[in-house]
């Protein structure tokens, strides 16, 4: 069978990512209509866009209905929450194609003990790591690792929106970290999720994302997240501040190698556990002097990666998601023309800068007025929405922690980021914040190199 696109696909969602994939599947060839529930509206004003406003995206029966109800052929899940919820599993056991994993497959993400344990059977490298439900054996084992000299990082197990991993410096720090979960865990009761020790790895980040139907896998382009909230990855760990594609240190082309170290032993071993992975399987790879490490899986696209990866893809994805949620992604790559295992790029590049709200990551401020909107997008470049809503008299304002993702385009990194920071100045709210340096590392490397 070769690659058809979907006529109806139902989105769950309602952030930057999701408003980026409605972008792009609404423009695409063989589409009618994207849904999405329960959107924005600032998604909502995409041409053959529709919301359905009051669908709860955490509610599996809520996506099913909707998706009968407007007889749509694919649905594709954002959130993470959503996936955890079931919301995948529901849609399955009612014959609806869906692109998102099992709740069972999705515990990649949600539990970062099981992430270890699935990857230390399939043989995939991650740093090395303790899981403990009890206080004193994590410090000890804190205490081992940091007696061999290197750093620490302590996570809570469960979801936590990229903000329950605390790096750090020292052996103090760490049984701080460890003290604060425990004591959380205690006040909550005596069954709680356990507490993951790990070695501290230094490099570079870098996502790689890739389409899976359960056992085959085609990668997406490699991008960088921005995870700390300040300039020169400074300040708390955020969702994500900004992203860039392609990566310097890891060319598009190396993608298909990181597949075979990576996704595929972990599709493999999901398989093998029956409970195999169809959706977006997000490798968080630290790229290491002594080659590339897992950090992470998420078993969703990334956000704000998927904002810089889409504008860069040369093929449609619709027809990709919906060969993954039927399980035929290896007849789609035989009946394609692609070079193995990855979608083909654009030329050029791609920065995507996050606009967040004032209070963002403690508690964001909600109600705030934000200008510029438009001027930004008349510059060329792509304004996709995260958090915000549109009051009676049509002012667009903060309604979530992540606001914007502000995507420039260009013949290369530099450009592109002189797009997307043009851009991202002319958009103003009270204590809107950002990042300055999206992208910029690998100009100042080779500017130093050039030398
Ligand atoms: P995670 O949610 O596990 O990806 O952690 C969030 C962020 O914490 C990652 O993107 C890294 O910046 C950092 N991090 C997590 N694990 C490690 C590690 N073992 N070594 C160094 N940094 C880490
Ligand atoms: N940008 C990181 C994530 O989506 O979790």
């Amino acid at each position: 069978m070769s690659l058809i696109a979907p006529t109806r696909t139902l989105i769950v969602g309602s952030g930057g990512r999701e408003h980026a994939l409605a972008w792009k599947l609404a423009s695409e060839p063989g589409g009618n209509e994207v849904l999405v529930a329960p959107g924005s509206d600032a998604i909502a004003a995409e041409p053959r866009v529709r919301r359905l406003a009051g669908v709860d995206p955490l509610d599996p029966d809520a996506i099913v209905a909707a998706a009968r109800r407007e007889a749509v052929e694919l649905v594709v899940i954002g959130p993470e929450a959503s996936l955890a919820a079931g919301v995948a599993d529901a849609l399955r056991s009612a014959g609806i194609a869906v692109f998102g994993p099992s709740a069972a497959a999705a515990r990649m993400e949600s539990s970062k003990a099981f992430c270890h344990e699935v990857a230390d059977a399939a043989g995939v490298r991650m740093a090395q790591a303790g899981v403990f439900h009890d206080r004193s054996a994590a410090r000890a084992f804190a205490a081992e690792l940091a007696a061999g000299g290197g750093g620490l990082v302590v996570k809570a197990d469960g979801l936590a929106a990229g903000k329950g991993v605390t790096v750090c410096d020292s052996l103090d720090e760490a049984d701080r970290a460890i003290d604060e979960l425990f004591a959380h865990e205690s006040a909550a009761g005596s069954d709680h999720p356990p507490v993951v020790i790990e070695e501290r790895l230094d490099g570079r980040e870098a996502s790689l994302i890739a389409m899976c139907d359960g056992h085959e896998a085609v990668a997406l382009p490699p991008a960088r997240d921005h995870k700390r909230l300040l300039d020169g990855d400074a300040g708390p760990n955020t969702g994500g501040m900004g992203a860039y594609s392609p990566l310097p240190d890891l060319p598009d082309d190396e993608a298909e190698l990181l597949l075979d170290a990576f996704h595929r032993p972990l599709l493999a071993e999901l398989a093998r556990r029956g409970t195999p992975f169809r959706g977006a399987l997000y490798a968080g790879l630290m790229l290491t002097a002594d080659g590339p490490v897992l950090l992470e899986c998420n078993a969703r696209f990334g956000d704000p990666e998927t904002q810089a990866i889409l504008p860069r893809l040369a093929l449609a994805l619709g027809p990709w998601l919906l060969a993954a949620a039927h399980g035929r992604l290896g007849t789609a790559l035989a009946s394609s023309y692609i070079a193995g295992s990855r979608l083909p790029p654009l030329p050029g590049a791609t920065v995507a800068i996050v606009l967040a709200a004032a209070g963002y990551p403690g508690r964001p401020r909600a109600g705030d007025p934000i200008g510029g909107l438009e001027e930004a997008a008349a510059m060329g470049a792509l304004v996709f929405h995260a958090g915000t809503t549109r009051d009676a008299n049509g002012t667009v304002r903060t309604a979530g922690g992540r606001v914007l993702s502000v995507v420039g385009r260009g013949a290369d990194l530099a450009a592109a980021r002189e797009a997307a920071t043009a851009a991202a100045d002319r958009i103003e709210a009270p204590g809107l914040q950002r990042r300055h340096d999206i992208g910029l590392e690998p100009l100042r490397v080779s500017a130093g190199a050039g030398r």
